[in-house]
């Protein structure tokens, strides 16, 4: 059983890592969209935020989402519990196909909130990407 839901409001935690994502989607390098995002990682062991990063080779820009994620665990972080994803110039921010992979790697349980729809959407890892291949399948 999934827990994906609409929400029209945040619960007062999820309040405060809107905040931490807010602030580091306006640290966003983005000279090719323009698009900021950012995303706030809450583990056992504090908050890591991301912005996207572009370059002018183009395939080699990183999302908000895996920067937050790689902060963390190169600090030693494995125990996510909660991420929100939010960006600046509209209020759609699902995450792309290659950051739920990552999300998979490390925390199919983990919750995450997105803008969407005028309102958040929050959803397990594991129902935003169903049969993520990973280790048993073959994988490293
Ligand atoms: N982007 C993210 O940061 N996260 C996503 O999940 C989707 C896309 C960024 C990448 C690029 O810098 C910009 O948004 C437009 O695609």
């Amino acid at each position: 059983m999934g827990i994906g839901r609409e929400q029209v409001s945040l619960t007062n935690q999820q309040e405060e890592l809107l905040r931490e994502a807010e602030k580091a989607a306006r640290k966003a390098y983005v000279p090719v969209s323009g698009f900021r995002v950012g995303a706030a990682l809450k583990t056992a062991g504090g908050v890591y935020t991301g912005c996207n990063i572009e370059n002018a080779s183009l395939g080699l820009s990183m999302c908000a989402e895996r920067v937050a994620i790689f902060k963390a665990v190169s600090a030693g972080e494995r125990d996510f519990l909660k991420m929100i994803v939010v960006n600046v110039e509209s209020n759609d921010a699902p995450p792309c196909g290659a950051c739920r992979q990552v999300m998979a790697e490390f925390a199919p349980e983990l919750e995450v909130t997105y803008r969407h729809g005028g309102g958040f959407s929050t959803r397990l890892v594991r129902e935003l990407l169903p049969d993520a291949f990973g280790s048993r399948n073959g994988g490293a």
